[in-house]
């Protein structure tokens, strides 16, 4: 099976197709959450970026923003995908706080109707490859 190596998680490969990758972040052998990139446009060169830590005790040790990092890579410099969004809650700051330390930026917002009918607001965010690039010093190709 396919894996990507970070720094402190690997990334491993599960059930891609042509509109998604899906990977296990592991820790080790240990499963601990996954990552993948969905809704991939080709054409346009973006995709949805989504990812969740299973256990609240795994959060806030680098390992999120770690896959992020690692996936961004494929996703830019392999994939050569340009532009990268995703979607919070705007009252979910551990999460906003990661995306901006990758260098994502917040593009707009809306309001939508949870299923117990309270109002969330969702912002969206994105990344380009040349600001991911800059960000983070790569090499540019
Ligand atoms: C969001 C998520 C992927 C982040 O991964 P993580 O491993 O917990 O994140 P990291 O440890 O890499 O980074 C978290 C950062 O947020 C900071 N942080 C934590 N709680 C915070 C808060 N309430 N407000 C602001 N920043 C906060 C941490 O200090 C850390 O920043 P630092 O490295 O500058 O100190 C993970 O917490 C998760 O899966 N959560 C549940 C599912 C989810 O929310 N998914 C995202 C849906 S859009």
């Amino acid at each position: 099976m396919s894996q990507l190596m970070g720094g402190k998680v690997a990334l491993e490969l599960v059930k891609p197709n042509r509109y998604r990758v899906h990977y296990h972040i592991l820790l080790g052998t240990k499963r601990i959450g996954e990552i993948e990139l969905d809704h991939i446009a080709w054409r346009s060169g973006e995709a949805e970026l989504k990812i969740d830590i299973f256990d609240p005790l795994m959060h806030n040790h680098g390992y999120g923003t770690d896959a992020i990092i690692t996936l961004l890579e494929q996703a830019f410099l392999t994939m050569n995908l340009t532009r990268i969004y995703l979607r919070v809650q705007a009252s979910n700051e551990k999460a906003l706080h990661c995306y901006e330390k990758v260098g994502f930026r917040k593009e707009g917002r809306l309001q939508r109707l949870t299923e117990s009918n309270t109002e969330e607001e969702i912002f969206l965010m994105a990344l380009e490859k040349a600001r991911f690039q800059n960000h983070h010093h790569l090499r540019a190709i």
